[in-house]
């Protein structure tokens, strides 16, 4: 199915097609520019030896796994994701890493039965932004997780706190019939942008105790990552696809002009500006 031309609109049918293979082709970047985001959330979340944690949206693994060493060999990690491709891959690093207490079901996280109160905690990194129907996935996950249990979770704050995020469509607008608009709701990248959206959605979904605050992280990356995040995976991603390929050539570069300035010592200073946010069950 082809995704929503819309800048940042990420449905489940675009993670089962282009986002889904995207994200296994740069897994290994992806994981280390998200690393420090992830380990604040496992440590905020620290659900101890023996717990059992449900990842929501965990993409290839790598947070389901770090979470499966921290709850030990009694414990369970489990990831969810709805995209075929991740979920294989995660399944497939785990083997080769031989950790044994992890399990990977591909099902939408707002619409599958895990079983009432089937986890001590459930946490995501960027994964939760994605729900058509926010109120009811929120409302599943809480019944997944049993009274008391604690929700973790990183989302991005919005585009404009994330400058970079801006300047590649900001540089390919020139070449587009229309200028890009990020739609305020999603689903996608930023549909969590709103804190009181989310406080929102948390409420009436059950959750209790909602603490939302901000984090801000330093993930440097080199131009070339710069590009690739910029073309296949930052919010021009759904645009390209559409276009011709001499447009979206004279949109790279013109991407690559706008990128160049922000390099510094060979390196780009980017900073990932998000929300921590924790809940109770
Ligand atoms: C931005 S990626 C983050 C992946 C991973 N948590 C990480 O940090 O590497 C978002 C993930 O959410 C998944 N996702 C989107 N909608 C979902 C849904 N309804 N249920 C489960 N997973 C979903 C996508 O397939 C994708 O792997």
């Amino acid at each position: 199915m082809t995704p929503k031309a819309a800048p940042g609109v990420l449905s489940e049918s675009y993670w089962n097609d282009a986002g889904g293979d995207v994200w296994v082709e740069h897994q290994a970047l992806l994981d280390r520019i998200n690393q420090p985001v992830g380990d604040i959330v496992a440590e905020r979340a620290d659900p101890g030896p023996g717990a059992r944690v449900l990842d929501v949206g965990c993409g290839a693994g790598a947070t389901t796994l770090d979470m499966a060493r921290r709850v030990g060999p009694e414990g369970l990690s489990t990831g969810v994701d709805v995209s075929g491709a991740l979920v294989e891959l995660g399944r497939r690093r785990a083997r080769a890493a031989g950790v044994a207490n992890v399990d990977f079901v591909r099902a939408d996280a707002g619409t599958h039965a895990f079983g009432e109160a089937a986890f001590e905690a459930a946490i995501s990194r960027y994964g939760v932004m994605f729900f058509e129907d926010p109120d009811a996935a929120f409302a599943n996950l809480r019944r997944a997780v049993r009274p008391g249990g604690g929700l973790t979770f990183a989302c991005w704050r919005g585009a404009a706190e994330n400058p970079l995020s801006l300047v590649p469509l900001e540089a390919a607008a020139p070449f587009l019939p229309e200028p890009p608009r990020i739609p305020a709701d999603g689903p996608g990248r930023f549909a969590f942008a709103d804190p009181d959206r989310v406080r929102g959605v948390l409420d009436r979904s059950g959750w209790r105790r909602v603490e939302i605050e901000p984090l801000d992280v330093a993930t440097p990356v080199s131009f070339d990552e710069l590009m690739i995040l910029s073309l296949r995976l930052g919010l021009l991603s759904t645009i390209l696809p559409g276009q011709d390929e001499a447009v979206r050539r004279r949109i790279a570069e013109a991407v690559a002009v706008r990128l160049e300035g922000h390099v510094e010592d060979g390196m780009v200073p980017m900073t990932a500006a998000c929300w921590l946010v924790t809940a109770v069950a």
